[in-house]
């Protein structure tokens, strides 16, 4: 008897051996340790045995069947591990690859451009003031002294709408922002028409002409125009006010100059030019030879310009500038085709 039960342990052992997956340790399971499995058989019968032998046989029995248990979750163990560490294996992650690169999106160089322009004029007291992209010829020109047959107004040279508007005063994209001067001045005039109140204001937004595209000219465009009405206020406040903006923009030791020139929205008018800081003045292919870089339009707002917007000319002055903000962006970073702000080449994009 007890060396069939050596022959029982011997087999199942060697059976377990072969077991290589969950599903055969099942089955190992039911013919080793089963409700017939011959070590259960052999506590069947223990009942049918001498008196000595049974101790014998029933803790040698009991032996085995603990044996073949450990052994039973041992293997599942193994099992176990080696279903593990295939998958692993077949996932296996390299944690040393490079991530990949997400773009990071940024402001636009034009939108910069304005932005730092706009932060130099708030710091001086300039509030920002929102007008039009879309006018009424009576503001884009009437109410800002143009005369009937001035060239600007020809279709030529302006984005008219088409649509049933009223033949003196069809609707348009503003080709500048000046008609914003009228409708701020209104505004204020309004809140205290006997009294109205001093303005310190700069309006940016998009222009639009219609022009042949070239790398000096696009067919819209962003501009910074700005008002001062008050009493008192000088062509010394202009110049003033100009060149203090062109030293923090450019740079403290940046020259500038005023040029007689004509708008008939003011009166004394002129254009603004800076040093060319690409040649210090020398001349250069940015300058064009001349040392000097034109970047605005300015001067006291015309009496008939006031007037229309409701501050009496007699008691009331003021001054006006508009400048290119994209020109200013070409002189900063040395762009030399406008062009380039509307492509989308991404390549332009991101050298912001
Ligand atoms: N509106 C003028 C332009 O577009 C610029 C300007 C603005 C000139 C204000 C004088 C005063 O060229």
């Amino acid at each position: 008897m007890l060396s069939q039960l050596e022959q029982i342990e011997k087999k199942a052992l060697a059976d377990l051996e072969s077991v290589k997956n969950e599903g055969s340790l099942a089955e190992w399971h039911v013919a080793h340790l089963g409700r017939n499995a011959p070590i259960m058989q052999v506590f069947d019968k223990l009942g049918q045995l001498a008196k000595d032998e049974r101790p014998v046989i029933g803790r040698r029995a009991n032996e085995i069947k603990r044996t073949l248990e450990a052994a039973e979750a041992e293997r599942s163990g193994q099992l176990r591990q080696a279903a593990l560490s295939q998958a692993l294996q077949s996932e296996r992650l390299d944690v040393t690859m490079p991530g990949r690169q997400v773009p990071h999106g940024r402001l636009h160089p034009s939108t910069r451009t304005l932005r730092r322009i706009i932060h130099i004029f708030a710091e001086m007291g300039f509030q920002v003031y929102r007008s039009h992209d879309v006018e009424t010829d009576e503001y884009n020109f009437q109410l800002l002294n143009f005369p009937p047959f001035h060239p600007a107004r020809e279709m030529q040279d302006s984005f008219y709408m088409a649509g049933d508007y009223p033949k003196n005063n069809p609707l348009l994209l503003r080709t500048h922002t000046s008609p914003g001067q009228i409708r701020s001045m209104r505004e204020y005039a309004s809140m205290d028409p006997k009294n109205p109140p001093p303005i310190r204001i700069v309006l940016p937004g998009m222009c639009y002409r219609y022009e042949q595209i070239s790398a000096r000219s696009e067919i819209q465009f962003n501009q910074v125009e700005g008002l001062a009405v008050g009493e008192h206020i000088t062509f010394s406040d202009l110049k003033g006010t100009l060149t203090d903006f062109a030293r923090r923009m450019f740079g403290a030791q940046v020259r500038s100059r005023f040029r007689a020139a004509h708008f008939p929205f003011t009166e004394p008018s002129a254009e603004m030019d800076i040093e060319c800081f690409v040649c210090g003045g020398m001349g250069c292919p940015v300058c064009k030879r001349t040392g000097w870089l034109e970047i605005l339009g300015c001067g006291m707002v015309h009496p008939v310009v006031l007037q229309n917007g409701g501050y009496d000319p007699r008691r009331f002055s003021g001054y006006a500038f508009g400048m290119g903000s994209e020109r200013v962006a070409m002189l900063i970073h040395r762009i030399d085709d406008i062009r380039n702000f509307w492509m989308n080449d991404l390549r332009f994009l991101e050298q912001f």
